[in-house]
């Protein structure tokens, strides 16, 4: 680290013209919300795939990248998903535009010989170590999740996250045949007037949350 480094000043390390407008760091953080209504505006497979094309260049662990989506759009479907979730979030489904559920590939090591060409010898030890690959699963798509969020939003979508939810009844339900395991839900579509957001909260700022050594 450079020696002239001044750690006392949370302001950008660099001047650089790369970084992001004030526009943005409001449409993706600052004004961004936690959406709860959506317009009937249907949100298209175009938009949600342009979502995914920015997220899937987050960083992962050894670039192992095992968020999986499960994409849930007709009303048949969001009824099945409904019946997972915790009372509070049954209606926010069913209302949804659409909704992703988001899942850890246990079996992300079969990717790795194209993911990972530097590591792909760990396939053949992760093949063998479940509790290792579901571990290093839950963390890495739990990482992509924050990506897709910030993503969605990126391409002007609102998102309404959630883990009040069943986990196992969705595995077992709508995930058996991938051998996923469900992360949370993000109700997904274009916001209705101020989304019925909840009063924002506080946030801790960099002095409570941090601490230099
Ligand atoms: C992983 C995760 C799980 C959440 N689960 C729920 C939930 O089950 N039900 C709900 O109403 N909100 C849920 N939320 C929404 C959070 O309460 C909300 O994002 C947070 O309070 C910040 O709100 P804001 O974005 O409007 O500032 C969840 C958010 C995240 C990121």
């Amino acid at each position: 680290m450079s020696a002239d480094l001044d750690l006392s000043d949370p302001s950008p390390l660099t001047e650089e013209p790369s970084s992001i407008t004030e526009r943005d760091a409001d449409l993706l953080f600052r004004q961004a919300r936690t959406v709860r209504s959506f317009t009937d505006q249907p949100v298209t497979q175009a938009e949600l795939q342009a979502a995914w094309d920015l997220a899937k260049w987050g960083p992962t662990a050894m670039n192992t990248g095992p968020l999986r989506v499960l994409v849930v759009a007709t009303p048949a479907a969001r009824e099945r998903l409904a019946a997972h979730m915790n009372d509070g979030n049954k209606q926010r489904v069913l209302d949804a535009p659409v909704s992703l559920v988001l899942a850890a590939d246990p079996r992300f090591h079969t990717t790795l010989p194209v993911l990972a060409p530097h590591a792909s010898e760990r396939a053949a030890e992760l093949e063998s170590a479940p509790q290792v690959r579901a571990a290093m699963a839950r963390t890495n798509a739990l990482l992509q999740s924050g990506y897709l969020i910030v993503a969605l939003r990126a391409v002007g979508l609102g998102v309404g996250p959630m883990s009040g939810m069943d986990a196992a009844g969705i595995d077992a339900d709508l995930l058996a045949e991938d051998g996923w395991s469900s992360l949370m839900v993000l109700n997904v579509g274009h916001v209705a007037g101020d989304g019925d957001a909840f009063p924002r909260a506080a946030r801790l700022d960099w002095a409570q949350a941090t601490r230099t050594l």
